[in-house]
């Protein structure tokens, strides 16, 4: 995840998109009304969406490095985008357990996908499916986002989702380490073939 700046991030970090002026061109909101605590049921599972609280910091970032290891976002950086996003940084509960997180945010062009994340535990559930469900009806534009081309899981999870993919940036990670830019054009009933 992490911006479309155009260059390149330092070598094995993964880019924390939160200083400067990139925190003004994404400070805009747009969204189309909706509630924004959803309720899902996905393979028998009940799972709850409702938006980030200061109180699930902790858990966010204990899903975040399970799920990144070296490359975790930091707790400040939480924070930061809880300012920023406030209403696109979404928390997904099974029963009582936090177990997963996505944070979206928008501008002028659309909406990005700045990171997701499921707890190892919890994965194959359809956390991440309920988290961006409930995300993407609430955008007027197209959603975009940045996956490492080695991350198989993400990609295949995007694809079936609907993203395509639209090119391949060299490097974005750091040496040896590029990113597919995707996105998802799409309503959601449509992008997922159930019209
Ligand atoms: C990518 C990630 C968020 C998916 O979360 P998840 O809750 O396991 O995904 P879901 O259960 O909602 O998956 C929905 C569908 O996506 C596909 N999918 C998800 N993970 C998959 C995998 N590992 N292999 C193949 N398909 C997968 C499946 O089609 C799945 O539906 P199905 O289970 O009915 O077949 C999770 O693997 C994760 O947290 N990875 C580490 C962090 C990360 O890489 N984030 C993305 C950074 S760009």
């Amino acid at each position: 995840m992490g911006p479309d700046q155009g260059s390149v991030a330092d070598e094995g970090v993964r880019p924390t998109p939160l200083k400067g002026i990139f925190i003004r061109t994404y400070a805009t909101l747009k969204l189309n009304g909706a509630p924004m605590v959803a309720q899902a049921r996905i393979n028998g599972s009940s799972i709850d969406v409702r938006r980030f609280e200061r109180r699930d910091l902790n858990r966010v970032v204990e899903i975040e490095l399970a799920s990144f290891g070296r490359d975790a976002w930091p707790a400040d950086a939480f924070l930061e985008y809880w300012r920023e996003s406030l209403e696109l940084f979404l928390i997904a509960r099974l029963g009582r357990r936090i177990a997963g997180y996505s944070i979206t945010r928008t501008n002028w062009r659309g909406a990005e996908l700045e990171s997701i994340a499921v707890d190892p535990r919890y994965r194959g559930r359809g956390i991440a499916q309920a988290l961006l469900d409930a995300t993407v009806p609430r955008l007027s534009g197209p959603l975009r986002l940045m996956v490492s081309r080695e991350n198989e899981p993400a990609l295949r999870f995007y694809q079936q989702y609907g993203f395509v993919r639209t090119r391949l940036v060299r490097r974005y990670y750091g040496a040896g380490r590029d990113a597919w830019r995707m996105r998802l054009d799409r309503p959601l009933a449509d992008a997922r073939g159930s019209v």
